[in-house]
């Protein structure tokens, strides 16, 4: 069996930069309440011409570019998104036409904020089984496109933004050491969108009931996410075999710094100050939240050789995952 590694990362973000100052301007609400209830700051908005696809395209560019890895030696794309260019084709398909990359097998997963452990979990089962060399995992979401700015529950909290990572059967990187996932469905319209799909089709009624924004019921959203990415996180651990005092770092999905810090302290042996946030210049950015945190995190060269990272999200769905990577240099392992 090949083992799996993330050989390169690739990041996007709009330029645009929309403040707690200019949330101010647009709903009831202030720099406090979300600043101390979330830990955000600031997120990045896309233009109205830019879609996932675009940011999706560039992230895949940049992490190819990293490495100067030809793109004729990508195998195949997997797009996590939640909110994609059209319900079909796939953003996959979108992303492979702008990267001018031919032939090769694409498609989307829905996890929601959970995509990226999804998307990943499939690649290293491509890869570990030796189906395909070179797999690009692309997040990208445009979240401005499904929230409703009029509603101060929600707005302050997303963000756009895309990662994209490149993983090989062979060559210096993040190996993935294990991957764990679940699910419950029961949970689904505690965050969800309910227009657009077959039960609710896009009409008159959708658009002036809002059904074609993102609804969440926070409270009870918060309470699952701490209780399911930690236990998923722990279960991997076990998994692989390794105990907390092990990881280096850990990279969890940033959806409320109250929920990183309240995962923070079910762990004995994890100090707080190896958490890695971008909450506060991000905000939510969904599925492309760990791989916009990761990317930076390597790309400071904070990760020795043998270290291991602890992956933990938690998204619609519910959904839920956690995955441990090692950096490998060469032939170790
Ligand atoms: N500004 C000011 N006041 C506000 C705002 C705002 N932006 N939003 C809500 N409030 C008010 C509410 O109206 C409420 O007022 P009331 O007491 O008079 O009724 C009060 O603040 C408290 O509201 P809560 O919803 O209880 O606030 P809470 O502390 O729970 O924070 C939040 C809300 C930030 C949404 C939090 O619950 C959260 O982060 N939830 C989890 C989100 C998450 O993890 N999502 C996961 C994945 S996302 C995905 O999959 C796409």
């Amino acid at each position: 069996m090949k083992k799996s590694r993330i050989i390169a990362t690739g990041v996007y973000l709009p330029e645009k930069v929309l403040t707690n100052a200019d949330l101010e301007k647009m709903v009831d609400t202030s720099d406090e309440w979300i600043v101390s209830r979330t830990g955000m700051k600031e997120r990045r908005i896309a233009r109205d011409d830019e879609y996932t696809s675009d940011m999706g395209a560039a992230a895949a560019e940049r992490c190819l570019e990293s490495i100067d890895m030809p793109k004729d030696k990508v195998d195949c794309i997997i797009t996590a998104t939640l909110t994609p260019d059209y319900i079909f084709p796939s953003t996959a398909c979108v992303i492979q036409n702008k990267l001018k990359i031919k032939g090769v097998a694409c498609f989307d997963i829905q996890a929601a904020c959970t995509g990226f452990i999804y998307a990943l979990s499939i690649a290293k089962a491509y890869v570990d089984s030796g189906t395909y060399k070179n797999v690009l995992v692309v997040t990208s979401e445009k979240l401005s496109s499904i929230v409703d700015y009029t509603d101060r529950s929600t707005c302050v909290l997303f963000g756009d933004g895309a990662s994209a990572v490149l993983v090989s059967a062979e060559g210096d990187g993040l190996e993935v050491t294990s991957v764990c996932l679940g699910a419950d469905g029961e949970q689904a319209d505690l965050l969800y969108m309910p227009g657009g799909g077959c039960r609710n089709p896009a009409s008159r009624e959708t658009v002036d009931k809002g059904l074609h924004y993102l609804k969440m019921s926070g409270n009870e959203v918060f309470k699952h996410a701490v209780r399911r990415m930690e236990s998923a996180a722990k279960e991997c651990l076990a998994i692989a075999k390794i105990e907390e005092k092990d990881v280096s770092w850990v990279v969890p999905h940033q959806a409320n710094v109250r929920i990183i810090d309240a995962i923070a302290r079910r762990f004995e042996h994890l100090s707080s100050d190896r958490i890695y946030k971008t909450v506060h210049k991000y905000g939510n950015t969904s599925c492309s939240s760990i791989g916009l945190a990761l990317d930076e995190l390597m790309k400071k060269g904070n990760v020795s050789n043998n270290e291991h990272l602890l992956l933990t999200a938690f998204g619609s769905g519910f959904t839920w995952g956690a995955s441990i990577l090692t950096y490998r240099k060469g032939n170790d392992s």
